[in-house]
């Protein structure tokens, strides 16, 4: 018998099945890599760390009350208000944590239910390229078409690194009639770039003239080395049409939890929560409350994380330029992008495969971001993770450097 359903047929349709059942993520399979040669995991991003204390005994009380059955489907009243305060002590933002706040299983959850519950067969969804690869996946699903705007590259000529930018007139050329929505990752996964006002203004104007809605992802908001986020709802006339979507994870370092958020007007909420609530209906409820209490921890807990990665970035980034990679100095998030072709490796598809047992560390090539990983320029470049200990860090630096010797 085939087994296969209109989900199956779309996934295949946008290659992400392989002999009929899902094809792993290249997370999956460069972690069983580092694994198996027992190599230095740069490649997944979650964090070495364990998450600030309150809120690890905020998550064992909730367990120890017994608050281990089903949460509300909105989530918890504790982590929506919670969520509400954050969103007005951070940004401004004004959301009724009745109306407009909604718990989901992860950010993941949250961008699966607002995808499937606001895309038709057919709409036009935009992203940036590279882009977190679940997006390409939902948006297939949906029976959407997705359309990218490439990031720019270039060489800063003082410092000889890699700059990842995005060219404003490429965004607003991305827009149509048949524009339906327009995911806004920043800071952003793979790269770290933040985008900068005058981009997320652009996004806002072409969203208004095409009557179109934003969805933003903004799960790295408080991993920032330099200016601090800007959520793209602050900004004039987006507040209406935005959908933003965070989560605990990383701001936490309990990726495991699995607390994401979204806030929208109620409108587009309920449209949301009528999918929402038939993926996982609810979850975490322990972890819920200690979230609530992690969102009201004083601003200098998230700014002392943010300085810790930031010490981190630069131990990598400065490691991997002195090894002879050119690397990019990102300003924010977990990752740095190390272009291998100055050390003769064009294909880092192929030198991600070689690297766990060749240096004992396992990277994943951007190309894994690409529609069908065709990554173009960027074919040489590979993403490594600063969220992990200093040891560790140093211990893959020394790694490669061996690795590279006979390269230089
Ligand atoms: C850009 C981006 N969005 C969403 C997620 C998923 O978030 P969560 O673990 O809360 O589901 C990740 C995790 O790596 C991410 O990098």
């Amino acid at each position: 018998m085939e087994i296969t359903g209109p989900w199956t047929r779309a996934a295949a349709a946008a290659g992400l099945l392989k002999d009929g059942v899902a094809r792993p993520t290249v997370f999956a399979q460069m972690s069983a890599r580092a694994a198996e040669h027992g190599a230095l995991n740069l490649g997944q991003g979650y964090p070495d760390d364990a998450p600030p204390q309150a809120v690890t005994e905020a998550a064992v009380a909730a367990i120890r009350r017994g608050q281990n059955q089903y949460p509300p489907g909105a989530g918890e009243a504790v982590l929506r208000e919670a969520i509400a305060e954050h969103q007005a002590t951070w940004y401004g933002l004004r959301w009724d944590p009745a109306r407009e706040v909604l718990v989901s299983t992860g950010a993941t959850e949250a961008l699966a239910a607002t995808i499937l519950a606001l895309v038709e067969p057919g709409d036009e969804v935009i992203t940036l390229e590279p882009f977190y690869d679940q997006y390409a996946a939902m948006i297939a699903l949906a029976g959407g078409v997705h359309r990218t705007v490439p990031l720019t590259t270039r060489t800063d000529g003082a410092t000889g690194d890699l700059v990842l930018d995005v060219d404003e007139a490429e965004l607003r050329a991305a827009f149509s009639e048949r524009t339906r929505l327009v995911l806004v990752n920043t800071p952003h996964n793979p790269t770290g770039l933040m985008l900068w006002v005058g981009a997320l203004q652009a996004i806002v104007e072409e969203a208004s003239r095409h009557d179109a809605l934003i969805v933003t992802d903004e799960v790295y908001e408080h991993l920032t080395f330099g200016p601090a986020h800007l959520p793209i709802a602050t900004l004039p006339g987006a507040q209406d049409r935005t959908i933003s979507i965070s989560s605990a994870g990383k701001t936490f370092s309990v990726t495991g939890w699995k607390i994401g958020w979204i806030t929208a007007r109620e409108e587009l909420l309920t449209a949301i929560t009528g999918v929402k609530q038939w993926l996982t209906y609810s979850s975490g409820a322990p972890f819920q409350p200690a979230v609530a209490a992690g969102l009201r921890l004083p601003a200098s807990a998230f700014h002392d994380l943010a300085a810790e990665l930031r010490s981190r970035r630069d131990l990598l980034t400065d490691g991997l330029r002195e090894i002879g990679f050119r690397v990019s100095v990102p300003e924010a998030g977990y990752f740095t992008v190390a272009d291998a072709s100055p050390l003769g490796e064009p294909d880092a598809d192929a030198l991600a495969e070689r690297l766990p047992s060749e240096a004992g560390v396992v990277a994943i090539p951007l190309s894994a971001f690409y529609r069908d990983g065709a990554a173009g320029e960027a074919s040489s470049y590979l993403r490594l993770a600063f969220c992990k200990s200093r040891s560790t860090i140093e211990q893959a630096l020394e790694q490669l450097d061996t690795w590279a010797a006979p390269r230089r």
